[in-house]
């Protein structure tokens, strides 16, 4: 018997719920993280450093949680967004349809992952304007990405969340030991018209790669014939952005820069957004936590692009805390699944329903009328300072 909802109170709870119903595999994929999963722990914990000095007596009646800045042009009503992840139809028939269900019902964006189940179009129908990043791995094989590409925008979407943590797979040691594969009924929903030629995403980059260091897999590529449908790991700042440009006009984000040096080549290299991520800790072990990374990154934009983040929000007190720190917008990724997992759109409804209700009352508990009153002010640091080497 499922769970009574009455009891799902915090994400932590609708996890809990959740995952008792889902398959080993499923349960591993969507819980764990690269090597020794530091960065997943970290991305929780950095949030526990900082604490709200909270205002009073400041009329709350009416707190308006909506985004500073509007995103492509739209006011959604929360700085909160759906994360792109893969394979959402392993946690339900809807897939990604229902998490964009879920978004729109809420006025909130989600973005798209390149290895959805369901195609782009059908998202997007599902979603309309909460569906508006595509999230991109780039192919050896760019003819099958340009394609994709210049469908989607096509389509309708707005921006490229180009992720650039992902050169390679992280080492997950669980997906590893399970022999992780997509169950047999289930399909990559945008390659099937897209695709010059098969797409291997699942054997070499989801199952098959993990055995092999990448110079390993850059011999075995070699022995094949002609780029492959397969992770590019020479992407660079001067190749893949100019590239992108000429053959879209839709925005282009990076997803995944971390530091500030980075930061300002992604601005120089003309990217209209930056999004601060370590993949919720899938990809490199024993990075800093999102949050930590966010001020530097913040600090090196000064304003010239939007700056998000993802990575271990779980409460309405951390996205306050995201806020504070400067980022113009966050997003979830692994409570979404849990949602989708615990019951399809409903489920990904009463994710949401917790996290923005939490954020609002957090607002207003701190005696923040709207997201401009969210500022440094707000916090303390309690944690040790991060010290550069
Ligand atoms: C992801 N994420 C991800 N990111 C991306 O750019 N493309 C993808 O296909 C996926 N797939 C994916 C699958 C699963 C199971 C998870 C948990 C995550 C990363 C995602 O977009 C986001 O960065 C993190 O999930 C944010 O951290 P939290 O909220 O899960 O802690
Ligand atoms: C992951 C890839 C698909 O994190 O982004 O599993």
């Amino acid at each position: 018997m499922a769970p009574n909802p009455d009891i799902i109170l915090s994400l932590d709870d609708l996890e809990k719920a959740a995952m008792p119903l889902a398959s080993k595999q499923a349960r591993d994929y969507w819980q764990s993280g690269a090597n020794e999963m530091i960065s997943v722990r970290e991305n929780l914990a950095g949030y526990d450093r900082y604490r709200i000095r909270s205002r009073v007596m400041r009329n709350v009646a009416n707190v308006d949680p909506s985004p500073k800045t509007t995103l492509f042009g739209k006011k959604y009503d929360y700085p909160i967004g759906i994360a792109p992840s893969a394979f959402h139809q392993m946690a339900t028939h809807e897939g990604e349809c229902a998490t964009a269900r879920a978004a729109k019902r809420f006025n909130i964006p989600m973005g798209l992952s390149s290895y959805s189940n369901k195609p782009f179009d059908e998202v997007k129908d599902a979603g309309d304007d909460s569906v508006v990043f595509f999230q991109l791995y780039v192919f050896q094989n760019r003819k099958t990405t340009e394609a994709l590409v210049k469908k989607v925008e096509e389509k309708g979407y707005k921006a490229l969340a180009l992720t650039v943590d992902t050169p390679f797979l992280g080492q997950r040691y669980p997906d590893h030991r399970n022999n992780f594969t997509l169950p047999s009924h289930l399909s990559l929903g945008n390659f099937q018209a897209a695709s010059a030629g098969p797409v291997d995403v699942l054997i070499e980059s989801t199952s098959d790669s993990r055995s092999y260091s990448p110079d390993e897999q850059q011999q075995k590529k070699k022995k094949q014939e002609g780029p492959a449908n397969v992770l590019d790991p020479s992407i660079c700042w001067e190749e893949t952005i100019p590239w992108l440009r000429s053959i879209t006009n839709m925005e282009i984000w990076v997803k995944g820069v971390a530091t500030a040096e980075d930061a300002e080549i992604a601005v120089n290299a003309g990217v209209d957004g930056i999004w601060v991520s370590n993949h919720g800790g899938r990809q490199l072990d024993s990075t800093l936590a999102t949050i930590d990374a966010l001020p530097e990154v913040v600090e090196a934009v000064r304003g010239r692009v939007p700056v998000h983040v993802d990575g271990g929000i779980r409460r309405g007190g951390d996205v306050f805390k995201a806020l504070a720190l400067g980022a113009d917008f966050v997003w979830v990724g692994r409570p979404a699944l849990y949602g989708l997992q615990y019951d399809g759109q409903k489920g990904v409804e009463l994710m949401n329903h917790i996290l923005t209700s939490d954020f609002q009352r957090t607002m207003a508990l701190a005696g923040c009328l709207n997201t401009n009153e969210i500022t440094k002010k707000s916090l303390v640091r309690i944690g040790p300072a991060i010290t550069k080497l």
